[in-house]
Formats: structure tokens, sequence, C-alpha cells
């Protein structure tokens, strides 16, 4: 372990006597102090388990990491995807946060795609098409999943539908309900050699009988040419823009689509001012940078194995998906960025689900198991909705557990004892509205390539992935009787599959 994040380990050490009520009452001004607002973003660190000795540790790390320089690195285009010899200018997809000309080249590129998908999204609007299909996966799919999940509206000029998985019953349940006639599916691959997709659009061109209205997104545009889409129907992506990070891009077309372009561009607007805000606010004032760190100190100082996250918000209900893999796809790495093993522990387990359904599934976990979770909670203020006294219960509830979380409540029997002490950290949205959602989401890519460079690893590039996909590939044959493939564990359950399928 470096000496930096070692050093996180004594002030760990240092605190473990110290409860997290203990921390608090001794330094009852941090309640407002930890907190941060960023527009209509509001954050609040003070259930940390850290106290002010330790955030100077990690605020010198974060000097020491140089995460401003790592932040202008990222806007300026620079190879931070040194394994794959690219850039990461997901920020050039939703404004001018650099002036350097990798940045004002891929934010051309941008604009153009824009103003074409606005093309395509009018002359849709103008068709007969009532229902659109979205067909991708992983960061082709979650992103536009989310956003149409948390915004759109009953009156929206289409409904939108998501085919994902290969699983055939998930293409079947989505085209069981809708008519061909008045469909338009869109192909969404950045390689477009992804399996899943190719399968998945196979089986909705044939289901359309009319390839007129069948569109892609991807950056292979001679295998969607392949495919049979043609240029006019395609919106192009680049190397510079990662999957998980694309949403911004022409792969966000089924959000503009079901939200209309003005909150697609809302939606860029306030992702581009959260880009603003953590290239300029100083360490201590950047939301940013205290997300990153406080990650880390959960991680490398109290060393726990996951981190869950809360939205309090039906319509967020999506993004513990959405983080999953934007967090462990991109820091789920052992290697340092010169192959070098870590010597310390990188991402832990992203998970959650939408309150206040999960109080009454894992949180007994939560506030009683063995592990201690850190734990994101995400509610919104105001409630667009009637149902006022909901909202005043949901809000409750919300405090509610990240109070109880942090304080617990003796008891003699030791079964209805609340250990307490297990951190939490609460973010604020005034309003979910585009531009709110822009930001949010903004914070988590910029929070995640901020602890990818506090534990010197790539954020950007997703190996890992790839080995499943081959042995898939070698066993397809052996599935359909064709030769042999695999261990020999996989060679019986072959045969299991062979005398039951
Ligand atoms: O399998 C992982 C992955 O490569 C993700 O990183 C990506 O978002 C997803 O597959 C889909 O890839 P594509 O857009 O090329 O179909």
């Amino acid at each position: 372990m470096s000496a930096a994040l070692a050093g996180l380990d004594a002030h760990a050490r240092r605190l473990a006597g110290a409860s997290l009520p203990d921390l608090i009452d001794d330094d009852p001004r941090r309640a407002r102090d930890f907190s941060l607002r960023v527009g209509p973003l509001y954050a609040n660190f003070a259930r940390q388990r850290y106290d002010r000795l330790a955030l100077d540790a990690l605020f010198a790390l974060a000097d020491a990491r140089d995460l401003a320089g790592a932040m202008r690195r990222l806007l300026d285009g620079d190879i931070v995807n040194p394994t794959e010899g690219r850039a990461a200018l997901h920020t050039a997809l939703r404004g001018d946060a650099s002036d350097a000309p990798a940045a004002r080249d891929a934010r051309r590129q941008a604009l153009d795609a824009q103003w074409r998908m606005r093309g395509l999204a009018d002359a849709l609007a103008a068709s007969e098409v009532t229902d659109i299909v979205s067909i991708g996966i992983g960061g082709s799919d979650l992103g536009p999943r989310l956003v149409v999940d948390a915004l759109a509206t009953r009156d929206a000029r289409f409904r939108l539908h998501f085919i994902s998985n290969v699983d055939g019953n998930a293409a079947e349940r989505v085209l069981a309900g809708l008519d061909p006639a008045r469909t338009a599916a869109i192909v969404i691959s950045k390689t477009f050699g992804t399996q899943e997709t190719l399968l998945n659009g196979g089986i909705v061109r044939a289901w359309l009988g009319d390839d007129s209205r069948l569109y892609a997104v991807s950056s292979h545009l001679e295998r969607v040419a392949a495919f049979g889409i043609p240029p006019e129907r395609t919106l192009p992506m680049w190397d510079w823009v990662g999957g998980r990070y694309s949403l911004w891009s022409a792969v966000g077309f089924p959000i503009a689509l079901a939200l209309g372009m003005p909150r697609f561009e809302a939606l860029l607007a306030g992702a581009a001012a959260m880009d603003r805000h953590a290239r300029d606010a100083a360490p201590r004032e950047n939301l940013a940078v205290w997300h990153a760190l406080t990650a880390v100190w959960n991680r490398n100082g109290l060393h726990a194995a996951a981190q869950a996250v809360l939205p309090y918000d039906e319509r967020l209900r999506l993004l513990p998906a959405y983080l999953q893999q934007l967090v462990m796809e991109s820091l789920g790495k052992s290697v340092a960025l010169d192959g070098s093993p870590l010597a310390a522990q990188t991402v832990p387990v992203w998970w959650g689900g939408a309150g206040t359904d999960t109080q009454h599934s894992f949180f007994q976990a939560l506030h009683q198991g063995t592990q201690v979770v850190p734990a994101d909670f995400i509610g919104v203020l105001q409630a667009d909705h009637a149902h006022a006294r909901n909202h005043a219960a949901l809000l409750a509830n919300l405090l509610a557990q990240t109070e109880a979380l942090a304080n617990g409540q003796d008891a003699e029997d030791p079964h209805r004892r609340y250990p307490g002490d297990r951190p939490s950290t609460l973010l604020l949205l005034d309003r979910l509205d585009a531009h709110a959602l822009g930001m949010l989401v903004a914070l988590y890519e910029h929070s995640v390539y901020l602890q990818s460079v506090l534990w010197g690893i790539n954020a950007f590039d997703q190996f890992g992935v790839e080995l499943g996909k081959q042995v898939a590939s070698r066993l397809l044959p052996a599935l359909h009787g064709e030769g042999e493939a695999g261990d020999v564990v996989t060679r019986e359950l072959l045969r299991e599959f062979s005398t039951r399928g």
C-alpha cells in the first residue's frame, strides 16, 4: 500500500475507539461544515466516520495525487486510458469545459451528432410511430433506461421500451404489446459486435418486417451497414467515449425521443455544470473530490467491502443498476496503471435499491449485520405529485434511516440492540428534473475517475469482461452438439443440458 493510503489506516486506528455519535458530539459544527451545495444539489458528509484530522489527511492525499491536474487532463482529452491509448472525452459531449484541441474537436463532432439526432427525432415525431424499442446492453442500455424511467412523462410523444438481455424472454415480453407498423427500433452498440445486441437486433428486425424504421448508433459504421441499416439512419459513436460514459452521446437518442430534445439538452447542461464545478472548485469546496475521498476512506481506512446506494425516490429506482456498471466496471481493477499488482483494496461491491421498499428487505442487515456497509442516501425535496403526506413520509424515512444507522440504540436484550456507527452520505436534489439528474450522474462519473486517480488505476478499460465472452463463444458450438469444449466440469454440465434441455 502506498504511504499515503497507509496513512489513512493510522487515522482509522486513531478513531477506532470513537463512535460516530461521539465524533458528532465532539464537533457539532461538522453538521454544517461537512456539507456542500452545488446548484440544486446538496451533500452532507457529517455522518461519515472521519474527523477533521482524518479529512486533512484525505485532502493532503488529493494534493499529493494532483486531483486538480488529473481533472484537467481528463477534460483536455489527454490519454487517460493508456491501456487502450484513448482519451475519455464524455465531458465534450455536454459542454466546453476545455479549450484543448482534442476537446474542441470532440465537441464539434458531438454537436454535429446532436444536430443529426434532432433531425431524426423530428422526422420520427412527424411519422405514425408511437413506440420506440431500444436494443443495447451495458453502457448502451443502462443510461438511457435510467433517464427515461426517471423523467419520461405520460404525455410524451413516444413510449420507450428496452431490450438488453440475450434471454429471448426479454424481446418477447417487450414486443408482445406492440404493433410493428407503429414501432421504430434503435440498435445501439459502440462496437456493433456485442452478441446480445446483434441477436436481439435480428429478432426485432424480423418482427418489424420493414427495415425502414430501424436505426443504429455505433462507432463501427461498416458493421452497421453489413447489418442492413444505412448511414442516413445511423448516428455516430467514437472511441473517445467509453460505453458506461455514453448516455450523453447519440446513445442517448432514446432519451431525446422520450423527453424531447430540449430536456435532453437540459440533462447535458446539468452534467456540464458539474464538469465546471469539478474543474474549478477548490478541493475543499469540490463535491466530486469530497465524494471520491470519502469512498477511498471507507475502503482503505475503514476496510468496508460493500457500498450501498439508496435513492429515496421511485423515479431513481434504476440508479443502483446504472452505478453498478459505472463504478464496478471502471474501478474493478487489481493492477496499477503500470501493470504492477496493487497493495491497496479497490472497488467495494456496489449495490442498492429504492427506499422505502428496501427498508423492508435488506435494511435489517444494514442495521444489525456484521458487515458495516457505508451508504449514499439520495433524496428529492420537491415532490412532483399531489400526495403530500406520502412525500413527507418518504423524507421522514430517509432522514430516520441515516440517523438510526449512525446513532444506533442500546438495549438490554442483544437481539434488540442497534450498534449504530454506520456511516452514510446524504445527497439531496431540490427537484428531480433533467438538469439536476445530469448533475447527479456527472458527479458520480467524476468521483469514479478521481477514485481511480487516488488508487492509480485505469477507470476506462474493462478487459475483465472479455474472458467470459470468449469462453461462451467457444462453448456455443458444443451446445449445438458440434464437438467438445470446456473443462471437465463444463463437459459434464453440457451432457446434462443435452439430456434434459
Ligand atoms: O461487456 C462490457 C461492455 O463492453 C460494456 O463496457 C459496454 O457498455 C457494453 O459491453 C456494450 O458494448 P457495445 O456498446 O459495444 O455493444
